[in-house]
């Protein structure tokens, strides 16, 4: 390895937190993520044109903080890594223009990086022989992607399966918005599934013999918002006393399909639903197992953080010797830029890395909101 490239200062921009973080090789130095969820909230979903102002407003300060906590200078980092896709256009472009700007003050390579990329290394970080891993089976969950990806090696990737219309995560949050949890719905639905009885009500598990490694989750949601109809049409006396017992964080928004409907019943349709939505993708993981010899499993994106689906997934990788890595502590899941920062590092592992060092090179750099891993 003729690593040249050990200090790397990354930027994520790609969708609603401002994040900059200092890596160095495996190691992440600081990790600064400015959150906009309080802004997006009332909303119900995350707005481009806001997360671009408010991305604008924060970058400079995001980058300050974390070249402060990480006790390194500009001087003295040898590379700038920036998420290029996929992500939200107009909020990826705040990101590259500063890492553009950075790099060629500082006469310092610019590295682009898949956000994906991210996501998919991010348990890797802090391990020394990473390289020891693969082949892992890489499983991807967030709000806007499920994909399993099968990982020879850095930059060898094939795309075993993915959703065919929503995401996981989106599947999540379009469940709590149903049932009136707020945005970002997953955390809600899973702290609701723990007093509910996940055998009240048989939510579909789609694509169960489909023998490929494709899931689809529009079909859960739709029957998840028809069951919700039915009960109501049932349970036509509305008992709103039962509001007074939510707990905080979890408040019910005014208007919502659900409403009317008890909250033991509410826990039941989120146990039942994320039963549901786990064994959809826990299918095709186990036959992606099956097919391959996995050494581990690279567990990220939002959904990661799920407990039942990291219970399931630990059952499978013992039952298959194989190793399951989450993002260590809890600390990469949701969208940051130390995971940037260690896929950068990566970059210059692969057989023909993509760093860009001279001005020209730099400046013609543009933003690939669709960007798909595919082999590189
Ligand atoms: O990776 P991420 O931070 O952002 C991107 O989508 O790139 O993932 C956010 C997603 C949201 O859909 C959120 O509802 C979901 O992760 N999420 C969860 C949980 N925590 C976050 N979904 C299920 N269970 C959770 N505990
Ligand atoms: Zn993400």
């Amino acid at each position: 390895m003729n690593v040249k490239i050990n200090t790397i200062l990354a930027i994520d921009t790609s969708c609603d937190d401002t994040s900059a973080a200092v890596v160095q090789e495996n190691r992440v130095l600081s990790n600064v993520i400015s959150s906009q969820v309080e802004e997006h909230k009332e909303w119900g979903g995350v707005v481009p044109g806001l997360a671009r102002k408010l991305h604008e407003e924060r970058i400079d300060e995001v980058v300050a903080m974390a070249l402060d906590k990480s006790g390194k200078s500009l001087q003295e980092v040898d590379a700038v890594a920036v998420t290029k896709g996929p992500g939200l256009a107009i909020a990826l472009e705040v990101g590259i223009k500063k890492a553009k700007e950075l790099a060629i003050r500082f006469g310092i390579p610019l590295i682009p990086v898949d956000h994906m990329e991210g996501h998919l290394f991010s348990p890797l970080i802090g391990i020394e022989d990473f390289n020891e891993k693969f082949p892992a089976l890489g499983v991807l969950v967030s709000g806007g992607h499920t994909e399993l990806i099968k990982v020879e090696r850095v930059g060898d990737y094939e795309l075993l399966g993915e959703t065919l219309d929503d995401a996981i995560g989106e599947a999540f949050d379009k469940v709590a918005k149903i049932l009136g949890l707020g945005y970002p719905g997953g955390p809600a639905v899973a702290k609701l599934a723990e007093g509910g009885d996940e055998g009240s009500f048989d939510f579909p598990i789609s694509m169960k013999n489909t023998g490929d490694m494709n899931v689809s989750y529009s079909g859960l949601k739709t029957a998840v918002l028809y069951k919700v109809r039915e009960l109501k049409g049932e349970n036509s006396v509305q008992n709103r006393s039962n509001q007074a017992s939510w707990e905080e964080g979890i408040k019910p928004e005014r208007a919502f399909e659900a409403d009317g409907l008890d909250r033991q019943t509410i826990a039941d349709i989120c146990a039942s639903f994320q039963v549901a939505a786990v064994e959809t993708l826990m299918n095709k993981i186990k036959h992606a197992a099956k097919l391959y010899d996995f050494k581990s499993i690279l567990l990220g994106g939002g959904v990661a953080q799920n407990k039942l689906l990291q219970g399931e997934l630990k059952k499978l990788a013992h039952s298959r010797n194989i190793e399951l890595l989450i993002p260590g502590n809890g600390k990469f899941f949701m969208d940051n830029a130390a995971m940037i920062g260690f896929a950068g590092w990566l970059e210059q592992f692969k057989s023909s890395p993509n760093i860009l060092e001279t001005d020209e090179q730099i400046n013609s750099l543009d933003r690939d909101p669709g960007l798909r891993i595919t082999s590189k």
